[in-house]
């Protein structure tokens, strides 16, 4: 699916044309936020642009450095004029899945500063409804892993601990948590399941982002499609 390359580019470069002069922009984390970052990266450095980033990962952080971008952070600047990031599942309504990488907590917290979240992804993302074939990523604090299994499952999911990939045992994400991948199906009530989930203690945060992102390009084959929340 050499496409998505592409399909992932072009819509990370329209993400880009929202970038203005003296913003301060959460960069988001995995491949499709990348070719975004490495955009703003190359406007910074051919000195068109004066912009400050906050990263959402490690991943982001060091994708930043290396392209040049001056860093800050919510301690110096809690509010952000726009965020760029990526999706996991997208449905028509623009509510998301987050958290294939790891990252959903910052991720959420970087959206959740900023005026104006904008996703990008490519049209696999695209879907009828959240939770079909995908599973709903939890934060979780490592002491209370056996009981959040146990109150997920009671809510109706199926959940299983994320392992890492390079390293024996499981993932443990940029701030020290461990990662609970939660079969539901698809999800009729996002809200609904989105709070029963984040009151169960011990569930740092989800990667339901509902109601949160205002447009969403999303790459196919040929074009870039805009999608914004009504
Ligand atoms: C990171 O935790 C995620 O939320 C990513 O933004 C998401 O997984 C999308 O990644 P890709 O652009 O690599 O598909």
């Amino acid at each position: 699916m050499d496409w998505r390359v592409d399909a992932k580019k072009r819509a990370a470069l329209e993400a880009v044309k929202h970038v203005r002069e003296g913003f301060v922009v959460g960069l988001g984390s995995g491949t499709t936020a990348a070719y975004a970052v490495q955009e703003i990266g190359e406007r910074v450095r051919q000195g068109d642009l004066r912009v400050l980033g906050v990263p959402t990962s490690h991943q982001a952080l060091m994708l930043a450095v290396s392209c040049g971008i001056p860093l800050t952070t919510l301690d110096e600047h809690p509010l952000l004029d726009l965020a760029i990031d990526g999706a996991d599942q997208i449905d028509r309504e623009l509510n998301l899945i987050k958290g294939m990488g790891g990252a959903l907590t910052r991720e959420k917290i970087v959206a959740s500063a900023a005026k104006q979240f904008v996703i990008v992804a490519d049209e696999t993302k695209l879907v009828e409804k959240l939770g079909v074939n995908h599973s709903i990523p939890l934060e979780v604090l490592p002491f209370a892993l056996p009981i959040v299994m146990v109150k997920v499952r009671e809510l109706g999911g199926k959940p299983v601990l994320r392992e890492g990939k390079g390293k024996v045992g499981p993932v443990v994400t940029d701030n020290g948590n461990f990662v609970v991948d939660v079969d539901f199906g698809p999800v009729d009530f996002l809200s609904e399941l989105d709070v029963k989930l984040k009151l169960v203690p011990g569930v740092l945060e989800t990667g339901l982002f509902v109601g949160i992102a205002d447009v969403v390009y999303v790459g196919g084959k040929t074009g870039v499609q805009r999608l914004v929340r009504g």
